[in-house]
């Protein structure tokens, strides 16, 4: 497995989000399965293990936290804080808090629940608006000056709010959605990442299963699953996303991998300063993903992804407008 940097942290250049152990999509697998996806990733050399507060309100990092525990020393491990679950009279419900005082008692929490003393990158998931950045990075800071984690990132914010957070203290990592289907990072972030020295960490790259080719039939999603909520995954829109595919896996077959690992290795050839963070709840799915760390993309097959799905081709916003506001990412 090839390896990247993030600030002071080697890590695979592909990691395992861990999101879907417990959350988002469809009925979550059962902890044994989630054990044995994380520890064949292990084993085949990844090093990157991404949970946060929120992921099953707090049960994904007690789950990554127990399977990882006796490999704590050979792993980089990633967190985020600001947005978890709160319980209210009628039920736990996410929320974004970006105060000081919520991020020390989210950090604190995830320490508790991944049985560790430090968490090695930690990010702050949502910025939260009502809260200047510079105060939540404040907090941040503290806890890095505390031992309680060894480098920050941010999660989902424009080029103007990772200058203003860098200022205050070093970003390594800003972790937004980037693959061929949402290309948001490209319009200032990425740029800007390169610039100060951060790493992209690239969520959904496989663009939540799309372009797979796997997905076809979006009616058929549980109804608890998260794409339910999104534009793009909306039946009517998602079909004439589908229209896309025939196009993709022709250019797969022709770069001899699947479609999956084109759309790795698609966001990996995008600079040295990218990391890829697919997940995945499936053991034939992890090995697939993994096998696009050694591809190398030939320009002409990256150029034609790229004329093939981007912004102008695919339909559909990325997020509902209750959600979009809730990011602070460059839009279209
Ligand atoms: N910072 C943020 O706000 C944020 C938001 C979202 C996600 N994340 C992080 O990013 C990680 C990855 O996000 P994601 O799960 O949305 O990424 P993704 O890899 O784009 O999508 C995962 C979906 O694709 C499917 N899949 C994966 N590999 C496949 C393959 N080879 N063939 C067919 N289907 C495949 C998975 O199903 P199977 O389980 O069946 O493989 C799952 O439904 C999360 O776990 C989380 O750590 C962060």
């Amino acid at each position: 497995m090839k390896s990247r940097r993030i600030g002071p942290l080697e890590v695979s250049c592909i990691g395992l989000g861990c999101m879907g152990f417990s959350h988002a999509y469809g009925t979550p697998p059962s902890p044994e399965q989630a054990e044995r996806v994380m520890l064949e990733a292990l084993e085949r050399g990844v090093t990157l293990f991404d949970t946060a507060a929120l992921y099953g309100f707090g049960t994904n990092e007690t789950l990554v936290g127990r399977v990882l525990k006796a490999h704590r020393s050979r792993i980089v491990l990633a967190s985020k804080g600001g947005m978890a679950g709160v319980a209210f009279a009628d039920g736990v419900k996410r929320v974004i808090d970006g105060r000081p005082e919520a991020i020390r008692r989210n950090c604190d929490d995830s320490l508790r629940r991944l049985g560790t003393d430090v968490i090695d990158l930690y990010y702050l998931h949502r910025w939260d608006k009502a809260v200047p950045i510079e105060d939540s990075v404040g907090a941040l800071a503290d806890l890095v000056r505390a031992g309680k984690v060894r480098a920050l990132g941010l999660s989902e914010v424009s080029a103007a709010t990772l200058r203003r957070a860098h200022a205050v203290h070093p970003i390594v990592a800003v972790q937004s959605e980037y693959s061929l289907w949402s290309r948001n990072v490209e319009i200032g972030v990425l740029g800007a990442c390169r610039e100060l020295g951060a790493t992209l960490v690239a969520f959904s790259p496989l663009a939540r299963g799309f372009l797979t080719g796997q997905l076809r039939d979006v009616a058929a999603l549980p109804p608890k699953d998260i794409r339910r909520a999104m534009p793009r995954f909306e039946p009517a829109t998602y079909a004439r996303n589908l229209e896309l595919l025939p196009g993709f896996a022709a250019l797969a077959r022709e770069a001899g991998c699947t479609m999956a690992q084109l759309a790795l290795a698609w966001v990996l050839a995008q600079g040295e300063h990218v990391v890829a963070l697919p997940g995945t709840t499936q053991l034939a799915h992890l090995q697939e993903n993994l096998g696009a760390a050694a591809l190398e993309l030939a320009a002409v097959h990256r150029a034609r992804a790229d004329a093939l799905i981007n912004q102008c081709t695919v339909a559909g916003a990325r997020y509902s407008a209750g959600n979009a506001v809730e990011v602070d990412t460059e839009p279209y």
